[in-house]
């Protein structure tokens, strides 16, 4: 099938990353959740390799931003690190050397003509506030985000016209207090898990309250991570199970971040099994009427659910109950990160935000293929032959084009990730790059990717070329 895909003026083309898995860990106030993590247990991470370098974006920004562009970027996310921007975690008074380094970034970002979007948190809590405090368990930790996010707002808020809130805040409770994949790891924990879904959602309404409060110029949102839940069968059990993985991992966040409430399944269900969040009046109506200018979405996978079977897995309450995931026999899988590829999901998504979010400006912020091994594809040239993450894109592309034809208010695509990066405890295992990284140098070489997607971005859109048909 061999079809012109094209996307609207102005569209950005460009790719996400995040300070803690760019830039190293050097020249920092504190120490982030990850940075302890790897300190404590070097060992639970791919070959050892923790945070100290990561791809040296810290020293090489310049360099690497002028790669971005050389591939065609007009855009590029990545996060101010609390640990890095923050001396006085009280007080919120910065450190002058983060200041200096973020004041560089961004000025090297306006030098390519590259709209940079900084977020305020991807992960990274400052450990001693969990230590201390409890983390994102504790309305202090939302207080103290409040304060950091006042000193970010005030020195770069009106030198960069995109802010976010959160990376991915769902990931927090889910990899940190349900099934233990992240510092804190603990597991079955689901009544903390709500409180911190709460408190997360405050600490985004009260961040963009303030930035309205300070007549800021640009924009704010937030970015998540949607997986449309696509249920078994149409039997009531299957279909109940996927309402509740809807409402906790994906509405959880996308509904009070875009419409200021939670939804009424999921706060009925956790107030009938005893496990709903402490909030008051007075927070419930900041989210209430604090609310995205836009929306990202990073989306890898679906998810694929069915109604639970009858062991109890957990001894403490547990969203488990509700639902269980399960494979699709012969689906299409990524082998090296044990996910689905489903690209229609890009088109559902997009589809659901033109019906039930008032087609909010949105964009994919994050998408994108971790494939173990890529020396296996370097040709003579030294370049990496990763035809299989073109693929990947065109498709999802392809759908995403089709959405926006029909309507949706979509505004960007931004890959994971410009150039390899230190993904947590996967490390360096799966590369996302359109760039590589050789982690012996440091060397940066441009691979397949990086110079198709120069030409997407040149000419706004491709030749679909796939037996793959999008309908
Ligand atoms: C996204 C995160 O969910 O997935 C990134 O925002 C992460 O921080 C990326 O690096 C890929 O994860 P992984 O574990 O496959 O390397």
């Amino acid at each position: 099938m061999v079809k012109q895909i094209a996307f609207p003026d102005k569209f950005w083309w460009g790719a996400a990353s995040s300070g803690p898995q760019s830039e190293g860990d050097f020249n920092k106030a504190h120490q982030n959740v990850m940075d302890y993590w790897y300190q404590e247990s070097p060992t639970e991470f791919f070959n050892q390799v923790g945070p100290k370098l990561a791809s040296d974006f810290f020293e090489k920004y310049r360099d690497d931003l002028r790669l971005m562009k050389q591939i065609g970027f007009n855009s590029f996310r990545t996060s101010i690190q609390w640990s890095r921007l923050i001396k006085d975690l009280e007080t919120g008074e910065p450190d002058l050397n983060a200041i200096d380094y973020y004041n560089g970034l961004i000025d090297a970002a306006k030098k390519n003509g590259i709209e940079l979007v900084l977020n305020l948190h991807h992960f990274d809590l400052p450990v001693e506030l969990l230590q201390k405090y409890g983390g994102w368990e504790s309305k202090k930790v939302v207080e103290l985000f409040v304060k950091y996010a006042q000193t970010a707002l005030e020195l770069f808020g009106d030198k960069v016209n995109y802010w976010t809130t959160f990376n991915e805040p769902m990931v927090i409770p889910e990899a940190g207090y349900l099934y233990g994949f992240h510092y804190p790891k603990y597991v079955g924990k689901g009544k903390e898990a709500m409180q911190v879904i709460y408190n997360i959602n405050l600490a985004s309404a009260r961040v963009i309250q303030l930035y309205k409060q300070m007549k800021l110029k640009g924009q704010i949102g937030i970015i998540l991570n949607l997986t449309p839940a696509y249920p078994r069968s149409n039997s009531l059990e299957d279909l109940a199970a996927s309402e509740i993985v809807d409402a906790l991992f994906n509405r959880s966040f996308l509904d009070p971040a875009v419409k200021g409430s939670f939804p009424k399944n999921l706060v009925e269900l956790l107030e009938k099994d005893g496990v709903l969040w402490q909030g008051t009046k007075e927070e419930l109506a900041i989210i209430q009427a604090n609310t995205v200018d836009f929306l990202g979405v990073n989306y890898y996978h679906p998810k694929r659910v069915k109604a639970p079977g009858k062991e109890a897995k957990y001894s403490a309450w547990m969203p488990d109950k509700y639902f269980e995931e399960w494979q699709m026999p012969n689906c299409r899988m990524n082998v090296y990160r044990g996910w689905e590829i489903y690209p229609k999901a890009v088109y559902d998504i997009a589809m659901n935000v033109k019906k039930n979010y008032g087609n909010i400006p949105w964009f994919i912020s994050e998408n994108g293929m971790g494939v173990e091994g890529e020396e296996r594809f370097i040709d003579e040239d030294g370049r990496i032959q990763d035809d299989y993450r073109i693929n990947f894109y065109k498709e999802h592309l392809a759908w995403l084009a089709k959405a926006i034809d029909e309507g949706s208010n979509c505004f960007g695509y931004h890959t994971w990730t410009a150039f390899d990066c230190w993904s947590w405890n996967n490390a360096y295992k799966n590369r996302y790059g359109l760039i590589a990284v050789d982690l012996e140098n440091q060397k940066r070489t441009i691979k397949k990717s990086g110079y198709w997607y120069k030409k997407v971005s040149d000419h706004n859109g491709f030749t679909y070329d796939l037996d793959y048909e999008i309908k």
